[in-house]
Formats: C-alpha cells, structure tokens, sequence
C-alpha cells in the first residue's frame, strides 16, 4: 500500500527555460529564443505579426537567452538535487543543439556532448535522468524553411534527431518522452509546432495537419526507442486539463464533454494506436485533410507508448450560460470561475481532489501505468533578511498534491510511477516570460528584467520535499 518502493521522486525543468547559453558550442538560434520575448507573452504567442518581427529583428529582452545557467551551472544543481534526495530528475534535450538548423547533415558534436555530461552528473549523483525529447523548442531555420510542424518534411528529420540521440545516451537514458504537452499546440501551435499561421481561418486545419505530423514522428521515435535500446520505456506527455460544468444543466455537461475529448484525442492515439471516431466525423465535415496515409494509421496502430505522462496544475470549468462571465486563468486557457476553489496569484484554480480524479480518469481511459512528469504553484517569493524563503504555500500546495496521489494509488489502484514537481530550481515561466513565477525548492537571484547573481539558495520547501522522499511520502 501507499507509495510502492522505487516510487520516483523528482523534479522537472525543460532546457529552454533553464539552460540559458543560446548560442554558445554551435547551438543554433531556436524558436524560444525569438519568438517569445519579454513579460506577458501568451498574447504576444498568438500575434503573427509581433513573431514575425521578432524573428527577423529581435528586439528587447528574451528570457530564454541566459535563462538560469543551467548550460554551466547543472553539476551545483544537480548536486542539491541529490541533497533532497530525488531519484529522477526530468529535463529536456534541446533539439537546435543537437541539430543547430535541424536539417544539418551531421549532429553537433559539442551539443551532444554537453548532455553527456549532463547525464553523467545525474547518474553519479544516484539520479535517473527522465527525457523529453521535445518541449517547446526547435531551430527557427525548421519554422523559416519550411513553417515548422505544418510540413512533412519535419517527421524524417525528427526521427534522425531520435536516432541520434538513442544511439548516443542508450546506456545512460531509460526513461524518454517524446513531445511535451502535445495537446497545448491547439491552443498555442507557434509554441508547440512551430508553425506559423497568419489566416486565422487557417488555424484549425494547419494545427491538426501539423498535431498529426508529431504523432507520427512520435510513434516512429517509440518505434526507434524499443529497436535501439533494449528494456527502455517511451511515454507520451498531456496537460490534463480536467474541465467540470459549471452546473448539471446537460448542455454543460455536453460541453465539458467536448472539451475533454478535443484534450485528449492526441493522447487517444499515441496511447490507443488511433483517432477516436469522433474525431474522423469531425474532420470530415469540417473539410479537413489533415494529410493521413494508410502508412501512417499501420505506424500510430503499431507503436503506441508505454505509459502515459502527464501535467497537472489546475482545472478548469465550463458553462453555456451567457450569464456567468467570471472568467479564470488557467495553464495557457481558462475558463469560468469555480466558486468552490481558490486560485493562484496567476488565477490558476488550485485543487488537489481534481489529480485524483484525473488519475482516476486517465487510468481507467488508458490502462496503461501514469506518471506525473509536472506539478507545481508558481508563487512569487520573497527573500528574508537572513536570506531564508519560507514558502509555505508552496509546500501547503505540493502536500494536499501528493496526498491525492497517495489516496488514488493505495483507494483507485492507480499504478503510478513517479512525479517530478516542476520547476524544480526556479526557471523562466513559459507562458510569462517571468522569473518572479517560481516553481522551485531551490532559490535563484534573478529579476523579471534579467537583473541578479544567479545564485542559488535552498527555500524551505526544499528541506520538506527532502523529508517527503526520505519517507518514501509518508511524512507529508
Ligand atoms: C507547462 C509547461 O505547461 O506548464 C512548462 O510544460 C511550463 O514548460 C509549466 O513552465 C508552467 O507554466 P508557466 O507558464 O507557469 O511557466
């Protein structure tokens, strides 16, 4: 009963939000150095225009560009990392490292062996390094050259990316993800494929085309994974946006239905090996050709993931009725208020129960093991004078998190692998651009304009989490 033993406890960042060095050992320029510049960029995301600008004449500040130093500063990261004890720590390889215009002839030798190095420090250390072989980031030449995911010609080149980076760490990697947050291109697809789309009656057909490009890069990175590197395990990454009606009117509850099934159609196929029907109907009479080959259906069918991963921050509720416009924030889309739950400094709606019963939910509609590669309250801290940060929102937040986790393994029979909270040094926000949303047990000095030493301090959350793993989730 409750946590099984080698539960995999962590922590999780993603390379452009960390590592900082843009262009240093051959990287090449990436679509998050670019296109999302400065503070409150989840409208500027969507703005074709501002995006256009900033790729030919990037003005101002980008974030991404320094980020935290994670490039020179991982081996002390790391090192705190094991001091709190984690036994799997999630990160991202950046493909514009490897691949610096994504379609060179050869990989980038010293990009490659930065992540060597990475992984070495991490396997030293006692720490299993869990991979996301995509998370928000590609060369911008991919999206100037051929407008990102919305072309073919990106699956071939992905899957020598794959390739390359199985053969490379296959002794060293175990754990891989392939795209982060699939689902999130819907919503954002200059974030998530890479595509620019200026007609927006465009939109929703060169998302799906492009949605349906990852997927099958996505199964022929699973299908690579399992030939290269015998006994490794392959996941698929969602945000699991559960959504609630606002009431029991059955015209909420259709529309809540609606937007769960659009949530998880992609996670449908990369588990389940194909679209849901609802999904074929939908495209049809919409007039979409999202461009599927009897090839690529053999492709989805046969390789499907081996475990289902997942963020989960929030959730989100819905409503038909024109009258209740009380509108919450949520990770990059909202929705209404949920009168019954507290929210964020950011507006994202706080509730622990609602990662019960999305385990509960994803379990019963994968049966396949879950595991929760990302959670977490972006909070603003505040340094005492003695240089102490006593965040105890943040562990009231983690702690009612995992007691939710702790109830649907030991009550719902959930199998569970791990989680890994996100953020687990302070990084850049994704949707922001900010430095003051922080995730992290582990302090950075740093300002929301670039401003500080970079230092890190340990907050006192860290001190818990390290109980927390210590007892194997026992003492909360
Ligand atoms: C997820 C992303 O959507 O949420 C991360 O995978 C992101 O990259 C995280 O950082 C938290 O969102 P934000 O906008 O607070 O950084």
């Amino acid at each position: 009963m409750s946590f099984p033993k080698g539960f995999l406890w962590g922590g999780a960042i993603a390379a452009h939000q960390a590592e900082g060095a843009y262009l240093e050992d051959g990287k090449g320029v990436a679509t998050c150095d670019v296109m999302h510049g400065g503070k409150g960029r989840v409208a500027e995301m969507s703005d074709m225009k501002a995006i256009r600008a900033n790729i030919e004449n990037p003005q101002g500040y980008f974030p991404e560009r320094v980020a935290v130093d994670f490039y020179h500063r991982y081996k002390e990261d790391i090192a705190l990392f094991a001091e709190m004890g984690f036994k799997v720590f999630r990160t991202s390889i950046s493909w514009a490292r490897i691949f610096p215009n994504g379609d060179d002839a050869q990989p980038n030798e010293k990009g490659l062996a930065f992540y060597d190095s990475l992984f070495d420090e991490c396997l030293k250390r006692g720490i299993e390094p869990l991979v996301t072989m995509s998370h928000w980031e590609m060369s911008i030449n991919l999206t100037k050259k051929y407008n990102g995911w919305a072309s073919r010609e990106l699956i071939p080149l992905f899957e020598r990316y794959a390739k390359t980076i199985f053969a490379r760490y296959k002794d060293k990697v175990k754990r891989w993800l392939t795209f982060n947050e699939i689902n999130m291109s819907f919503h954002m697809p200059s974030l998530g494929v890479g595509a620019l789309i200026d007609d927006p009656a465009q939109k929703e057909a060169m998302t799906l085309r492009a949605c349906h490009n990852q997927l099958v890069a996505s199964a022929l990175a699973v299908k690579a994974c399992h030939e290269m590197i015998p006994g490794a395990k392959i996941g698929c990454m969602v945000a699991a946006m559960t959504t609630y009606p606002y009431t029991c009117r059955p015209e909420d509850v259709w529309e809540k239905t609606l937007m769960e099934r659009r949530n998880y159609a992609l996670t449908d196929v990369q588990a389940q090996g194909k679209y849901p029907a609802w999904f074929d109907r939908y495209v049809e009479k919409q007039n979409i050709d999202i461009g599927k080959t009897a090839d690529d259906e053999r492709i989805l069918r046969e390789h499907t993931v081996d475990f289902v991963s997942f963020s989960y921050y929030c959730t989100n509720a819905v409503s038909t009725d024109p009258a209740v416009t009380d509108k919450s924030q949520g990770n990059v889309f909202g929705g209404v208020q949920n009168p019954y739950l507290k929210s964020s400094e950011w507006g994202w709606q706080i509730d622990p129960l609602g990662l019960r019963i999305t385990l509960s939910f994803l379990y019963d509609r994968y049966q396949k093991p879950l595991f929760i590669v990302e959670n977490g309250l972006g909070a603003k801290d505040t340094v005492e004078a003695d240089g102490s940060v006593n965040d105890d929102y943040r562990i009231e937040y983690l702690r009612e998190h995992i007691k939710a986790m702790k109830a649907a393994i030991e009550e719902d029979g959930v199998d569970l692998m791990g989680y890994t909270a996100w953020g687990c040094v302070d990084i850049i926000s994704a949707s922001t651009g900010e430095m003051s949303k922080r995730y992290g047990f582990i302090y950075v000095d740093k300002d929301d304009e670039g401003n500080g030493t970079l230092n890190r301090s340990r907050k006192k959350s860290f001190f818990w989490y390290k109980d927390v793993i210590a007892s194997n989730g026992e003492k909360l």
